[in-house]
């Protein structure tokens, strides 16, 4: 992993008021969920700091929390405020493929002033998010994704025991308002990204949530960071896993290792049963940030119950019958840039800057008229990832959840569980596994947003 020391701006503050969650997404006009993107104002850091230009769904940043039950039927009419084309992704939904929201590979970018209607199932309970997909590493880190919570079909945690919990990593400038200078820069393209120097959960600067001593509780982590990984360790206040990436494991388990690290587009739910205060630390700077707060009222609490949550019915892959496919990552600062094909053409000299790509699968940069493979309807699919790269990615498949088999140098055993986004660190190799059993033409990517624009970016096929 890229060990270098983060330091996020630090300042004392008062005593905040407890956060309140925000309200759930009511679907209006006959069971359809509006969602209007556009420019709003917003402060992302406490005390007269100065307010940054965002865009945002619904004038929030998060965007409305969308929140279903399983199976359920979610319609949805974004319309385009901004001043730039876009289209909405529902990540981790493994979705039809024309509703995937994908500009440019699975619809065209919905225009200023136009709308577009989004129409799925949502197949899986658990929890997933939405993101603007065009222009992702402009669009998101300006403020365009929300959470998007598919229940489970039996009872849960209820409202009270169930917290979302957006985390987003902001650059903001002296005045504490958003740098927008700097957004396009070749520099975070080539290099880790483009990192932040600011923390807001739910779009607030270190919140403080109400919960009560001995009850049972599920937080939902999601990173709608651009680039960075975030480093946790939910064991320091006793929490477990319910679920990574949407999908529930068998069991809640305990992380027995740290850091435990949550990397763009990755979600995490957590049960944690509090006894006193705790909070959430970014643990990767010299000192840990606690970046959201939990004040513990003793006395009164219930006894502990906790909700069992089921897992979603995922195709086991079939290793013996697999096809494999390798797939090199090459470029980027430090790396060899000597081979890098885009649009047809071999990169040379000023190519790089004026093109702007400089990342590489298998030799080409971002996508190709070819898919990096086709599969049959039904065929279990390895891919390795091989990172020849200096830096730390996060790769996201679309329309599939996968299993990790394999992890060269990995010293914990997580269980294989199912993700839709892994990390793969530096020189490591990485084998992921999935039945490709969703027709259509569906993204596989680095979710670092500027590595993705910067060449990280294929695509494969599904055959009908
Ligand atoms: Cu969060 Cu291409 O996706
Ligand atoms: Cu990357």
């Amino acid at each position: 992993m890229n060990r270098d020391r983060r330091e996020f701006l630090r300042l004392s503050l008062g005593t905040a008021a407890f956060a309140a969650l925000p309200p759930f997404a009511t679907a209006q006009d006959n069971g359809v969920i509006q969602l209007t993107a556009g420019p709003s104002e917003k402060t992302l850091y406490p005390e007269g700091a100065a307010p940054s230009s965002l865009w945002t769904y619904n004038s929030m940043s998060p965007g409305p929390e969308i929140r279903v039950r399983k199976g359920e039927r979610v319609r949805v009419r974004l319309t385009n405020n901004l001043e730039e084309p876009t289209s909405v992704h529902w990540h981790g939904i493994r979705i039809d493929n024309a509703m995937d929201g994908v500009s440019g590979l699975t619809q065209a970018p919905v225009p200023p002033g136009e709308s577009f209607d989004y129409d799925f199932v949502v197949p899986d309970s658990g929890t997933f998010w939405y993101h603007a997909h065009n222009r992702s590493w402009n669009q998101v880190a300006r403020g365009l994704y929300g959470p998007l919570i598919v229940e489970e079909p039996e009872a849960g945690f209820d409202r009270d025991h169930d917290l979302t919990l957006v985390i987003d990593d902001w650059r903001l400038g002296n005045d504490g308002a958003l740098d927008l200078a700097s957004f396009g820069s070749l520099m975070d393209w080539s290099h880790g990204g483009r990192m932040g120097n600011w923390l807001t959960v739910n779009g607030e600067s270190l919140p403080t949530y109400a919960l009560k001593a001995g009850e049972a509780y599920r937080l939902r982590l999601i990173c709608a960071a651009n680039a960075r990984v975030f480093e946790l360790d939910p064991a320091r206040f006793g929490a477990k896993v319910l679920a990574y990436d949407g999908q529930a494991l068998p069991e809640p388990v305990s992380l027995d290792y740290s850091p435990f690290l949550l990397g763009p587009a990755q979600r995490v739910d957590l049960l944690v049963v509090p006894q006193e205060d705790f909070a959430l630390e970014e643990i990767s700077g010299d000192e840990p940030f606690a970046f959201v707060s939990f004040k513990v009222e003793q006395g009164g609490g219930e006894a502990v119950s906790v909700p069992r949550i089921t897992a979603n019915a995922i195709p086991e892959p079939d290793l013996s019958n697999a096809k494999s496919i390798r797939m090199e990552m090459t470029g980027g600062a430090m790396g060899d840039l000597a081979e890098i094909t885009y649009k047809g053409r071999r990169l040379q000299g000023e190519d790089f800057q004026t093109t702007r790509q400089v990342w590489a699968f298998n030799g080409v940069a971002n996508l190709a008229d070819e898919p990096l493979f086709r599969a049959r309807r039904g065929e279990t699919v390895v891919i390795e990832t091989a990172n020849e790269t200096a830096w730390v990615h996060a790769m996201h498949t679309h329309g599939h959840h996968f299993r990790v088999i394999e992890r060269s140098g990995a010293t914990a055993d997580d269980g294989k569980p199912w993700r839709d986004t892994f990390l793969v660190g530096p020189q490591q190799t990485t084998k992921i596994a999935f039945v490709a059993d969703n027709p259509g033409k569906w993204l596989f990517h680095c979710h670092m947003l500027e590595h993705a624009a910067a060449g990280m970016n294929t695509w494969f096929e599904v055959e009908e």
